[in-house]
């Protein structure tokens, strides 16, 4: 089998530049270690930056988001019992789109389908051989036979866990990471959100998400420890936390009712570099990770499919290779901005249990500043809003 370019991974990355790339009429084959319905049935963050949405529709699969789609003007923050809000409108003249990643994936995935362009489930690549030619080769197993592609170039959208950064050989790649000494428990529920704007709760008994999926779907989090168990977490737990810490005008005001799902992630800062070596370049979470604080995750990885894709499109119009040399410099320079966002984000919101009081004191006058500043609003509004491409 021959294809131009084999992309790894049927997350959002991997979608989105087999959206872009087949439009501009690059042959593309998606391997993908898990089934479609596995896929389609993680539950992740749910903000898109406007140059997400833009690329989105431009990839053929806009409609939905379209329609159902919630355009926010800006969030709120809430300490020490009181709300403030942070309005990306007046601050930036941007907004954000309120979609569920799940729903942007199942989009992309129809709009995929619609093309007739190859997808193959259930095929774990094992080996991305040759990649220092112009003629590497991607071998998988599926059904427990094996298989090789040949292609030009193969895109590493296999996420954190995935195979292709692992395929780069020893002392090639950096990589910078920061772990948090605390987790995510999520919960979804099928009743009105609490707030008409997502709410991020700085609270003693530790940070606190009011998100939404819809006028009638709710997402919020709670900070956990690292060593909680999602089984330790009953459902009038999770809503006694919660009330406790969010403000008590919204705490009266909170729709309760059965979680649809519920689980725990931890909080990574992390990034490899380069994102290139030789004919395998890595777009996403296979180079990059950010706590979810900012929810800038899909965001990142839709700004590294821009490049990569006018990069890849370039390449096999004309054959050059100068945008390919660029892609990684150019996406870093937006990656290193979002990471720092992610982290001060995180820093600004969350109880950290070894924090001393001094630094405790710290961010209570961050917060403060935050409150009172123009200036201060403005770099969260143009950073949550997303630094352009
Ligand atoms: N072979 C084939 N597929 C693989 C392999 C492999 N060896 N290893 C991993 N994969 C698949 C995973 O099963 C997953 O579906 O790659 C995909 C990677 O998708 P994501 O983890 O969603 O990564 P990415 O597309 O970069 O995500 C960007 O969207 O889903 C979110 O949290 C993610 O915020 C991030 C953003
Ligand atoms: C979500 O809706 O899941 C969500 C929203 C904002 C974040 C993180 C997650 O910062």
């Amino acid at each position: 089998m021959r294809t131009q370019c084999v992309i790894i991974g049927s997350g959002p990355a991997g979608l989105l530049l087999g959206q872009l790339l087949n439009r501009a009429g690059v042959d593309t084959i998606v391997l993908e270690r898990k089934s479609l319905d596995y896929v389609l049935g993680r539950i992740r963050a749910g903000v898109l930056e406007q140059g997400a949405v833009a690329l989105i529709e431009g990839a053929g699969a806009g409609a939905r988001m379209r329609a159902h789609g919630l355009t926010h003007d800006g969030v709120e923050i809430a300490f020490a019992g009181a709300r403030h809000r942070i309005d990306f409108k007046s601050l930036t003249g941007k907004t954000v789109m309120v979609y569920g990643q799940t729903e942007v994936t199942r989009d992309l995935a129809d709009a995929r389908a619609q093309c007739c362009a190859p997808s193959v489930y259930e095929a774990e690549v094992v080996g991305i051989l040759d990649i220092a030619t112009a003629h590497p080769r991607v071998r998988y197993v599926k059904d427990g036979t094996s298989h090789e592609i040949e292609c030009d170039i193969v895109a590493g959208c296999d996420g954190f866990h995935g195979v292709s950064r692992q395929s780069i050989p020893d002392g090639m790649l950096t990589s910078y990471e920061r772990l948090y000494p605390f987790g995510w428990l999520g919960l979804l529920v099928d009743q009105p959100p609490v707030a008409h704007e997502l709410v991020y709760v700085n609270h003693a008994r530790g940070f606190a998400l009011c998100s939404q999926r819809s006028p009638t779907r709710a997402r919020y989090y709670l900070q956990c420890r690292l060593e909680e168990h999602v089984e330790a977490w009953s459902d009038a737990r999770f809503w006694d936390e919660l009330r406790a810490r969010i403000c008590p005008d919204l705490a009266r005001t909170l729709k309760t009712g059965p979680a649809i799902e519920k689980s725990i992630a931890p909080l990574r800062s992390f990034v490899a570099e380069p994102m290139r070596c030789g004919r395998l370049f890595l777009a996403g979470d296979a180079a990059h990770i950010v706590p979810p604080t900012g929810a800038k995750g899909l965001n990142l990885a839709a700004s590294d499919v821009a490049y990569l894709s006018q990069a890849l499109i370039d390449f096999f119009r004309t054959g050059r290779q100068d945008a390919l040399d660029g892609y990684s410099a150019r996406a870093l320079r937006r990656v290193w901005k979002a990471e720092r966002f992610s982290w001060w984000m995180t820093q600004l919101l969350h109880r950290f249990p070894d924090a001393s009081a001094f630094e405790q004191k710290m961010q209570e006058a961050e917060l403060s500043y935050l409150f009172q500043s123009r200036a201060a609003q403005t770099m969260l509004a143009e950073n949550y809003v997303g630094l352009p491409y």
